[in-house]
């Protein structure tokens, strides 16, 4: 009780100096800071914003640079102390001005290196974007606003109120449920693709009944770190919402739990060793993809593995300590990544062979130019390719002894990994839902299926791609962030098109590659810079179309190609090798062409629902 009383008390004073501050010039200044004290306490008790209001003592006013000495379209950095770390950064956007936490809610890259489109601050690692105004976050891989701190103009000089300690993210307002809204929609899944639409159901005001059921025992984990941190990923670390997450927002998870049959006739989901079923209003499929393994003798063999979940992981690490031989089988980003860690965790305590039909690593998605150049690296840090050479089996008794390679010669191995690519899990709904000839659920732009009631989103998902009219199923983490939240506003009927560009990246030792668009079968490429140097950008076009672009060491480059991209101002191919446009010039077309890269999220989540769900 006086813990509630002390909470309302906080609030309420710090609804009166708001209403001091911010309202009292407009009416009489007593009516001003009580009524506007009781108005946010109650407003912030309903939104559940209690537990992240600031008290006044832990706010302070803080001097920042001249106003004169930020241009529109500019962003400053502001050493805000006590130590040198606590920055923040100032932008003049629109005549206005704005501040946020420097550093990237994600893995805390400096802000002040991406680049400043409009009001979006792109982070210049994986690809976040961030309102400067909201903090919400646009894209990329991350949940939480970045904090925003209220700026004001005072004798010449920029103003800002910032927290005593400056926090690294902001839980978004998230609504609850409202016990007389009684409809009913069901996640399956519980990847990014699945958080990201609970996320932005709950952003968006929706306060129906939530339901969350996946095959795993965890709850949402960044699987992207499984195949570079081998030795040092802990579960506790990548889960990317604790419990308390979903019993804020009212969202029932079903851990552990298989199911046996959805009847898409009745909107009815049945599970393994119930017999209640589950109604649905809609229905999310979030299933992702589990590994290939190939059709060859011996793969269930001890120590032959696929990596998928933190399990897998777990396995590989314990086996992977003790072998002394270890294959990869296929050349792919994870198989390489695998490789590339393992290497260099335990050295020369174990050789390491990646085997793979191609002759040149990735040459089929980033050319033969830059895939030799990454090849090299690992050969530079002792791994062995024995490439142009298919699995015909492999061989053991109990435990795994070798594999056996189509040309019949043998490579001694103590643990396989299997990195042969992935399968879309449309196991449950192969024959009630139309499925793509990629593998995954047919969807439209607004990822509905081709049943109304049923939106898929993720590495399970086949959408037409509005950038070259191809259907595509992307297998990238930002992708089904950004898918998940466009399946879920389309769920609540807000009718919002999926219009990304799919972003990617990879770490290989101290390599950190960044690739965006989809290169699909390009026919014609242009390399920026050297490989071999491992600092370059590279871009593939079909049809003189740029289509995508890798980089290494050009970081925001990547960004720059994204949004130039998504706001249709890339130049052609032609353009780019004659050297008629160069990547400042993309950047400088992107901001002469104000509004084009202005963040969309608050306008969606505050879209009309245009056909409100029964
Ligand atoms: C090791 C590794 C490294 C990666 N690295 C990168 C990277 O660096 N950058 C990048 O962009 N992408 C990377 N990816 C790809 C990225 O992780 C995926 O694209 C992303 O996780 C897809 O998200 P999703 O939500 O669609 O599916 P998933 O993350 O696969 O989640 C699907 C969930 O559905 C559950 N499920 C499956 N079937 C059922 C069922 N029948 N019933 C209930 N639940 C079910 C699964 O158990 C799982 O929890 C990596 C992937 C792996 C495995
Ligand atoms: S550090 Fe910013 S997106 Fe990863």
């Amino acid at each position: 009780m006086n813990r509630h009383f002390s909470k309302i008390s906080k609030l309420f004073q710090l609804g009166t100096v708001l209403g001091k501050n911010r309202v009292a010039q407009f009416v009489k200044p007593k009516t001003a800071t009580v009524a506007f004290g009781s108005l946010f306490t109650l407003f912030c008790l309903k939104n559940n914003m209690d537990s992240k209001i600031f008290t006044l003592e832990d706010l302070r006013d803080v001097e920042t640079i001249n106003a004169s000495d930020i241009q529109d379209g500019e962003m400053k950095s502001f050493e805000v102390g006590p130590t040198k770390d606590d920055v923040i950064l100032l932008y003049k956007y629109d005549g206005k001005y704005y501040a946020t936490a420097a550093k990237c809610p994600h893995s805390a890259a400096n802000l002040e290196k991406g680049v400043l489109f409009d009001d979006k601050i792109v982070c210049p690692w994986h690809d976040a974007a961030f309102s400067i105004v909201t903090g919400k976050p646009e894209q990329g891989p991350v949940f939480d606003n970045l904090p925003t701190f209220p700026v004001k103009e005072v004798n010449g000089k920029l103003v800002v109120q910032i927290p005593r300690v400056l926090p690294k993210s902001v839980e978004p307002t998230l609504s609850k449920r409202f016990v007389a809204d009684f409809k009913k929609f069901v996640i399956l899944g519980s990847g990014p693709a699945a958080l990201s639409a609970v996320e932005t159901l709950r952003r968006s005001n929706f306060k129906g009944e939530i339901i969350v059921i996946t095959k795993e025992d965890e709850l949402p984990y960044d699987r992207t770190v499984l195949s570079k941190n081998i030795f040092g990923a802990e579960l506790e670390k990548i889960t990317l919402k604790d419990p308390s997450f979903f019993e804020k927002c009212e969202v029932t998870v079903l851990k552990n739990t298989n199911v046996k049959y959805i009847n898409i006739d009745r909107n009815l989901i049945e599970i393994e060793g119930e017999s209640e079923k589950i109604k649905y209003d809609k229905l999310l499929i979030a299933t992702g993809a589990r590994p290939k393994v190939p059709p060859v003798s011996g793969t269930g063999l001890n120590n032959v593995l696929t990596l998928r979940s933190y399990k897998d992981m777990e396995q590989i690490k314990e086996a992977a300590k003790k072998a002394k031989k270890i294959v990869i089988v296929g050349a792919s980003f994870i198989g390489m990544e695998v490789a590339a860690n393992i290497k260099k965790e335990l050295k020369d305590e174990v050789e390491v062979t990646v085997v793979d039909q191609i002759k040149t690593p990735f040459s089929r998605v980033l050319g033969d130019d830059v895939g030799k150049a990454i090849m090299d690296l690992h050969e530079k840090n002792g791994v062995k390719f024995n490439l142009e050479k298919r699995l015909k089996n492999i061989e053991g008794a109990g435990d795994v002894k070798s594999i056996v390679l189509d040309d019949n010669s043998h490579v001694d191995a103590d643990l396989v990994i299997l990195g042969t690519g992935v399968r879309p899990n449309v196991d449950l709904v192969s024959n009630s839902l139309r499925i793509a000839d990629d593998g995954g659920i047919y969807t439209d732009v607004f990822l509905k299926s081709s049943v109304e009631s049923i939106f898929a989103a993720g590495d399970v998902a086949s959408y037409p791609y509005w950038y070259t009219g191809n259907r595509v199923r992307v297998e990238h983490y930002n992708e089904a962030i950004q898918q998940g939240q466009i399946a879920a506003y389309n769920m609540i009927g807000k009718r919002i098109p999926h219009t990304s560009i799919p972003f990617f990246w990879s770490r290989q030792y101290d390599m950190s590659f960044r690739f965006v668009g989809y290169s699909g079968d390009f026919d014609n490429i242009h390399i920026d810079g050297s490989p071999s140097a491992m600092n370059f950008i590279a871009y593939y076009a079909k049809e003189n179309k740029i289509v995508a672009a890798a980089s290494v060491g050009r970081d925001p480059a990547t960004m720059v190609v994204g949004q130039a991209m998504e706001s249709n101002l890339m130049p052609s191919m032609e353009e780019l090798k004659s050297g008629q446009v160069t990547l400042e010039d993309i950047q400088a077309r992107i901001k002469s062409k104000k509004g084009c890269s202005k963040c969309k999220r608050n306008a969606y989540e505050n879209k009309p629902n245009w056909n409100p769900p029964r």
